[in-house]
């Protein structure tokens, strides 16, 4: 199947990759379409509104991944609004805003979340999620991934997930389980959609 990955992301391009590698699907970039305005209010609206606007466009079914970190001592921010965290325009600038916020304190836990949605051309959608705890460090940590790797630390490791490789960091993250799920899911092929309404 021809899937269409829709993210300018390069480092979830290259961990989406690597994880489907074994369904034998042909991925697809986004061939300079550009994407939607990210307007919605979760993850779940996020994906789908990436999603749907490739699979449209392309008339090919569409990957889209919408994530974020959710910090426990800033009420779970940012969020979905973990891409343009205080306005900083660099993955690195981002860490050093998260830091400052949390200069001094005690509460460093974390989780990442990734809803991974599939969207065919005739509108159907398939959801997948995954999450993963951790910790914050009070400095980056290797040169690995992407975004706040370099400061999160799962929770059972010693090391962030930017001293992992994309294989060790896919084993236990969040879009790794996300994509552990629909891989699950298309096994035998595409998932049987669910009736429709019903009333
Ligand atoms: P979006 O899903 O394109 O809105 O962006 C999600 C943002 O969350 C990214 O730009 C990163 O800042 C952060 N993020 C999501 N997943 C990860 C990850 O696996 N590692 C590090 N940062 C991530």
């Amino acid at each position: 199947m021809r899937v269409v990955v829709a993210t300018g992301n390069a480092g979830k391009v290259r961990e989406i990759a690597e994880a489907l590698g074994g369904l034998g699907w042909q991925l697809e970039g986004l061939g300079g379409l550009p994407l939607p305005e990210e307007t919605g209010t979760t993850y779940e609206e996020n994906a789908a509104l990436k999603a749907c606007a490739a699979a449209v466009t392309r008339g090919l079914p569409a990957l889209a991944d919408d994530s974020g970190l959710e910090v426990a001592a800033l009420n779970g921010q940012p969020g979905v609004y973990s891409a343009r965290f205080g306005n900083r325009a660099s993955d690195t600038e981002r860490n050093l805003y998260l830091l400052e916020k949390l200069r001094g304190a005690a509460d460093r836990r974390a989780r990442f979340v990734s809803v991974v949605i599939l969207a065919y051309p005739d509108g159907h959608l398939e959801t997948y999620r995954g999450e993963l705890t951790g910790t914050l460090l009070e400095g980056p940590r290797g040169e690995n991934g992407f975004g706040y790797d370099p400061l999160f630390v799962p929770d059972g490791e010693t090391r962030t997930l930017a001293e992992m490789t994309v294989a060790e960091k896919r084993a236990i993250s969040h879009r790794g389980r996300a994509l552990a799920a629909l891989i699950e899911a298309h096994r035998n092929g595409p998932p049987a959609r669910e009736e429709a309404g019903g009333e």
